[in-house]
């Protein structure tokens, strides 16, 4: 109740949120006690849970130093998540300091976190907005003061169109910003599976998510392969997290990069 009390307002602490639950996966501060217990009961299905966000977070990390090694100077990353280490302007910084980065988000907090935290300056900024209205996105003053979509720009879909159901088209989603982005342009893309698991395992997760404010829909391979359509995939393909690139660090999180599948696709 004390939390709930000193909660900024509008933000209802008892309902597990998909930002704060990934950020108490991922060893920070920024959640409430609902989103913790929810995160230790998925935790509690099977010990490799404990891995599967960061598994994740090291995917991101490689595909945007991929990207960026490629002449990427241009990245709009939807569903950023609240800040934690590797923030993809600080990745790209590394191979190419001063490339143009829009976080977006539709939570306002992780917004807020965004613009307090990291440099709101000429180069990298945040934007309030809804993926599943991606035109309020692309016509957004501050995606097209920094993002010039006549050049090419790598889209981030890290992590997020596992929130969308069906219902709601992710590959839709997809092929909207596909449609806009010029030849060059990359897609990176990771998602929960449903590839290789127990059924009754993968229904025992998205009940916990169902309880939360984004219920989570883990996908098979080809649901996931589609949302690439219109891009090549990069070697080597779809793959478990772990596997696209990884290192033996990622070989020694393989049981928890199995729960997603990760690609990077290049428009030609
Ligand atoms: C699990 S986090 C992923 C963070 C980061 N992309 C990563 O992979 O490390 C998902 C983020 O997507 C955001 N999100 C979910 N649905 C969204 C939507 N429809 N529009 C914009 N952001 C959304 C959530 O608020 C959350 O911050």
């Amino acid at each position: 109740m004390a939390e709930q009390e000193s909660a900024p307002s509008g933000i209802d602490t008892r309902i597990p949120n998909m930002a704060r639950m990934y950020d108490y996966a991922l060893g920070g501060k920024d959640n409430f006690a609902a989103d913790r217990a929810a995160v230790e009961k998925l935790f509690s299905f099977s010990p490799e849970n404990k891995d599967v966000p960061r598994a994740n977070r090291r995917f991101l990390r490689r595909a945007v130093r991929f990207a960026a090694a490629q002449g990427i100077r241009q990245f709009l990353d939807l569903g950023t998540g609240l800040p934690s280490q590797g923030h993809v302007h600080e990745v790209v910084a590394e191979i190419k300091p001063g490339a143009h980065v829009v976080y977006v988000d539709y939570d306002p907090v992780v917004v807020n976190h965004a613009r307090a935290l990291l440099v709101d300056s000429d180069s990298v900024t945040a934007v309030e907005a809804d993926i599943r209205d991606p035109e309020s996105i692309l016509a957004h003053p501050d995606v097209t003061r920094l993002i010039d979509f006549s050049r090419p720009v790598a889209v981030l879909f890290v992590a997020v169109l596992h929130g969308i159901p069906d219902r709601g088209d992710p590959a839709g989603i997809v092929r909207a910003f596909a449609g806009r982005v010029s030849p060059g342009s990359y897609l990176i893309l990771s998602h929960l599976t449903s590839e290789g698991h127990p059924p009754a395992l993968v229904a025992q997760k998205e009940e916990i998510f169902a309880r939360s404010n984004a219920p989570v829909s883990y996908r098979s391979r080809a649901e996931i392969l589609r949302m690439f359509d219109g891009f090549n995939l990069v070697d080597p393909g779809l793959t478990a997290v772990t596997q696209w690139r990884g290192d033996d660090l990622d070989r020694k999180l393989d049981a928890a990069g199995q729960w997603w599948l990760g690609g990077v696709g290049r428009k030609e």
